[in-house]
């Protein structure tokens, strides 16, 4: 698989790699919070979900599904940020053997449901390490006037004492990005680790290279990129490249392994081969499993030809 898109369900595929094989993984996963089709982790349907209604279509291509209100639609929804943590522990354990000792895991996993995911991986083995944030430049974001809703009632004395009060969550500016590390030798330290297994440190020129901003030192857990032009359009989640490597140079070296079992568009594979890492990528949906081949192959030809 090294080197490699493998089409396929990940919770499946990782079967088929080694213990202890793996450096680091890095992975966009699911967040569970119905964003598109395959992020949809739960069987409560109701008519409505997933529906688009007519000023939900005018707005185009953002906000073009309806999900679910927060408060639910009935009582089984209640049970979807649990139903979200079972889910993660289905697969939580193969990243913990697959990965080296030491070695560090990040996840993007959103904030409505990350304290779930973090469950899920320390009730696997894993310890959580700490948590960064990544900060973005903007947000898609709706949050709807609530002095609108009486208006529409026509109910002038609630839509002027509810001026300026909003429903719905503020802009989401930041994206939490967790940390893991899988235990190292009990009673060893953590440099003899890094010495057996090359990894379990961070290196700060990573930091150096990749932070933009006016942060007063480059240790900073709070990260911003730059962003281009060739950041959006390959996936609706894609990530920024120089987003993933920032991270996959801050945890491993040029020969080691990089592993993303929700690969989509392939930005993490991107950033590891460009950064001289070997990488595994495994993806579900086919057609994102062609966008992250061609990807590979562009970016790879770039390189010989610099
Ligand atoms: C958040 S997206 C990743 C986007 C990626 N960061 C990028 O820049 O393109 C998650 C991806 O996981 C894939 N996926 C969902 N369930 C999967 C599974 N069981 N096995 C493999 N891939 C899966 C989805 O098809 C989706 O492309």
């Amino acid at each position: 698989m090294i080197d490699k898109i493998v089409h396929g369900n990940s919770i499946e595929l990782i079967k088929e790699l080694a213990n202890n094989s793996v450096h680091a993984i890095i992975s966009d996963i699911p967040y569970g919070i119905g964003y598109d089709d395959w992020d949809v982790l739960h069987n409560n349907t109701n008519s409505a979900y997933g529906g688009a209604s007519n000023a939900q279509l005018e707005a185009g291509s953002l906000f073009k599904r309806r999900g679910k209100p927060l408060n639910g639609w009935s009582e089984a929804d209640k049970k979807i940020p649990a139903e979200y943590q079972e889910w993660c522990e289905s697969w939580a354990s193969d990243w913990l053997r697959v990965l080296k000792p030491g070695g560090s895991c990040f996840i993007f996993a959103g904030r409505r449901f990350a304290h779930r995911c973090i469950v899920a991986l320390e009730n696997s083995g894993f310890t959580f390490k700490d948590m960064l944030s990544w900060e973005k430049n903007t947000a898609p974001h709706r949050a709807q006037r609530l002095s609108a809703v009486f208006e529409r009632r026509n109910d002038t004395n609630n839509a002027e004492s509810w001026q300026n009060w909003r429903v719905a969550n503020l802009r989401p500016l930041f994206e939490p990005i967790l940390w893991f590390q899988k235990p190292y030798k009990t009673g060893g330290t953590i440099a003899d680790n890094v010495l057996q297994h090359g990894v379990g440190a961070w290196n700060e020129a990573a930091l150096r290279d990749y932070l933009i901003g006016d942060y007063y030192d480059k240790s900073s857990n709070i990260i911003r990129v730059a962003i281009t032009s060739d950041d959006h359009g390959k996936h609706t989640a894609q990530k920024p490249l120089a987003l993933m490597e920032l991270l996959v140079s801050l945890v491993t070296k040029e020969g080691q392994v990089v592993l993303d079992p929700f690969a989509g568009s392939g930005t993490t594979c991107v950033a590891a081969q460009r950064l001289n890492r070997h990488f595994i990528g495994m993806e579900i949906d086919a057609r994102n499993c062609e966008i992250a081949k061609q990807r590979l192959s562009d970016s790879y030809q770039t390189k010989i030809c610099l």
